[in-house]
């Protein structure tokens, strides 16, 4: 069974989406450890109340950022994973970290990508009017945001809508995807497509969204 760590930062939905995955049977893998950058993380509560390892490397007890990822690999690398999972970690990782887990080092973005790298994704959706926002899962490489595609989830954005509401929309699209990537990775479906990522067994719904709906 293919081993997967999970980094955070934070709250960590999209962690617990994962360990439920995995707990339910619809995600075939083992939690191989949770590890935050923050000691205050909520996420590691929730690790903690199932039972996965979890580590803290504080991103402020180090000089500089190699320090600090040389500490990462190292707690990472204890844990023997064969995916390491962007949950919501909230560093920008370097090219020589990103060269270490080529290939088994996925991210989860709060946008459609390209549209919106970076932060603050919700906001500048809705200061620019866009109808379609959504979140994507894709391989990282040293380009910030910019990895290979593996699968991305739209939803509407509504007239009335806050950063909360569609933050909220967005986040619960997150945890599907996110699952259905690991799933994937892990049963060896991520082959390499004509447009980058392809899913061997993936089904494409054909049905175009459009928003708003023509009346
Ligand atoms: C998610 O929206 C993720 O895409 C972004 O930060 C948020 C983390 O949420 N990078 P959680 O910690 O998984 O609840």
């Amino acid at each position: 069974m293919k081993r997967v760590v999970i980094l955070i930062s934070g709250r960590g939905s999209n962690m617990a989406a994962l360990l439920a995955a995995m707990r339910t049977g619809q995600l075939v893998a083992t939690a191989a450890g949770v590890i935050s950058n923050r000691p205050d993380a909520a996420g590691l509560a929730l690790a903690a109340g199932q039972s996965v390892p979890r580590a803290v490397v504080d991103h402020r007890r180090f000089a500089d950022r190699e320090a600090f990822e040389r500490a990462l690999i190292a707690a990472i690398d204890t844990l023997t994973p064969d995916l390491v999972v962007m949950a919501g970690f909230m560093r920008i990782v370097s090219a020589a970290f990103v060269e270490h887990y080529a290939g088994r080092l996925i991210n989860i973005h709060p946008s459609l990508l390209p549209a919106y790298p970076g932060l603050n994704t919700h906001r500048r959706a809705l200061a620019d009017g866009v109808k379609i926002h959504g979140c994507t899962v894709h391989f990282v490489t040293a380009s910030v945001d910019q990895g290979p595609i593996i699968v991305q989830g739209a939803v509407a954005v509504h007239d009335g809508d806050t950063e909360a509401t569609l933050a909220a929309r967005v986040l619960e699209v997150e945890h599907r995807i996110l699952v259905s990537a690991v799933r994937w990775f892990c049963a060896d479906q991520l082959v390499s497509g004509r447009h980058g990522v392809r899913v061997s067994s993936a089904v494409v719904d054909e049905a175009a969204m459009t928003v708003p709906v023509a009346d």
